[in-house]
């Protein structure tokens, strides 16, 4: 007998609230802002110890980010805390959202099991990655010309 797309996905969910919280598995089957947003102003691609990668880009205007996105091959936490950390800095100054650390994401995402806590501080990593490239280009902007994204 055929089980419904349906029917599987809240198995799956079943199986991931054993572990996770609501706000991690909807980030991580419902990701907010992922892919380039285009024409950006800030960007980084930072892989974690254990080998993941998230690409982030970032729109700034006025020095308040207006827009972030991400891709990343990592897994559904690494997804999670990705997709909450671009919302987070969504609205902020650049100066703020540098401010946003591991604990600030875990915190956001009701905590994430102790072996994929690391997944929040690549999140991290890779924001403030991508707007100290924000800010060099600032002060550079003729670099941007030779930018590929
Ligand atoms: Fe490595 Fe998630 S398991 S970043």
């Amino acid at each position: 007998m055929a089980v419904s797309r349906e029917k599987l996905q809240e198995l799956l969910k079943q199986e991931m609230r054993k572990i996770y919280s609501e706000t991690v598995i909807d980030h991580s089957m419902n990701p907010r802002n992922t892919g380039n947003p285009g024409n950006v102003d800030g960007y980084a691609k930072v892989i974690g110890p254990c080998g993941d990668t998230i690409e982030m880009w970032l729109k700034v205007k006025d020095d308040i980010i207006r827009d972030a996105g991400f891709i990343t091959d990592g897994c559904s936490t690494t997804i999670a805390a990705s997709s909450m950390v671009t919302e987070m800095a969504k609205d902020r100054t650049a100066s703020e959202a540098q401010r946003i650390s591991q604990r600030d994401i875990l915190d956001a995402l009701g905590g994430l099991p102790e072996d994929n806590e690391h997944c929040a501080l690549l999140a991290s990593n890779t924001l403030k990655e991508a707007i100290r490239d924000y800010l060099a280009m600032k002060r550079e902007p003729w670099k941007k010309v030779y930018r590929q994204y």
